[in-house]
């Protein structure tokens, strides 16, 4: 079913509709974030089965911030488990960890977990792993501005490649595909700027349903497309 020779180097995915799958079953939230976490770990192992370079995960938006104090409360609880209990191994497999976001506002422990999971994973050469946590793109941005006008630069010095280089996300490649789970058709603040080429995947299937076989169809999906960059040469790859 997948094609050779044609893997997107970047896979950007925005996990929605837990709430929803968990609803559906009058089930509590969390158990939808449970199975969630469930289907991040399968998607997580199909990335590096086959050969993706980077896959970013957006795991807790800026906005997230203002679900009921018991969700949010679940969810870090959720996320703390999953760095206890996982990660060690994924960065045994080789992965190379890192987080973008507003990482300060998370609690003291999960920060803890996070800083000592990248630094782990520094010399690894496999794939990337971003996990986007109380992430926003326009507050990203906000604060690379924030930073030119600290470093005092020069309007004349601001390039692309420069601005690129104060997001959080310097030195990783652009995403290639985003796939957004659950039948919204947004970014919803999602790597705005890093967004710009990116070919966009849209699902009805819940978070908690996408399944490494859903994953492979979204891959299969962006092996069809004709990117193109704004130029007139069908197929043409930066
Ligand atoms: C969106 O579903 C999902 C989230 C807000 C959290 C994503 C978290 C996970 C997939 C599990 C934890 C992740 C890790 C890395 C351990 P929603 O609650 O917005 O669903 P809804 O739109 O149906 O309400």
């Amino acid at each position: 079913m997948l094609l050779s020779g044609r893997i997107p180097a970047h896979v950007a995915i925005i996990m929605d509709g837990n709430g929803r799958w968990a609803e559906m079953r009058g089930l509590p939230r969390i158990e939808g974030h449970k199975r969630g976490a469930e289907r991040t770990r399968e998607v997580i192992t199909a990335a590096t089965e086959v050969g993706v370079n980077t896959l970013t995960l957006y795991a807790f938006s800026l906005e997230n911030w203002k679900r009921p104090d018991e969700e949010v409360s679940m969810l870090m609880k959720l996320l703390e488990f999953y760095l206890k209990k996982e990660f060690s191994e994924l960065i045994k497999r080789g992965i190379v960890f890192r987080t973008i976001g507003e990482i300060w506002r998370l609690p003291e422990n999960i920060q803890a977990l996070l800083k000592d999971a990248e630094e782990k994973s520094l010399r690894n050469k496999g794939m990337n792993l971003v996990l986007a946590l109380s992430y926003g793109g326009r507050n990203e941005i906000i604060r690379a501005v924030k930073k030119a006008m600290n470093l005092g630069v020069k309007p004349g010095d601001v390039t692309e490649a420069y601005f690129d280089s104060l997001l959080d996300t310097s030195g990783l490649s652009a995403p290639d595909l985003i796939i957004r789970t659950s039948g919204e058709k947004r970014i919803s603040n999602f790597l705005l700027w890093q967004a710009a080429y990116a070919e966009l995947h849209f699902t009805d299937t819940l978070w908690p349903d996408f399944t490494r076989e859903e994953f492979f169809l979204a891959l299969h999906d962006y092996q069809m497309r004709e990117r193109r960059f704004g130029t007139v040469n069908a197929r043409a790859e930066r």
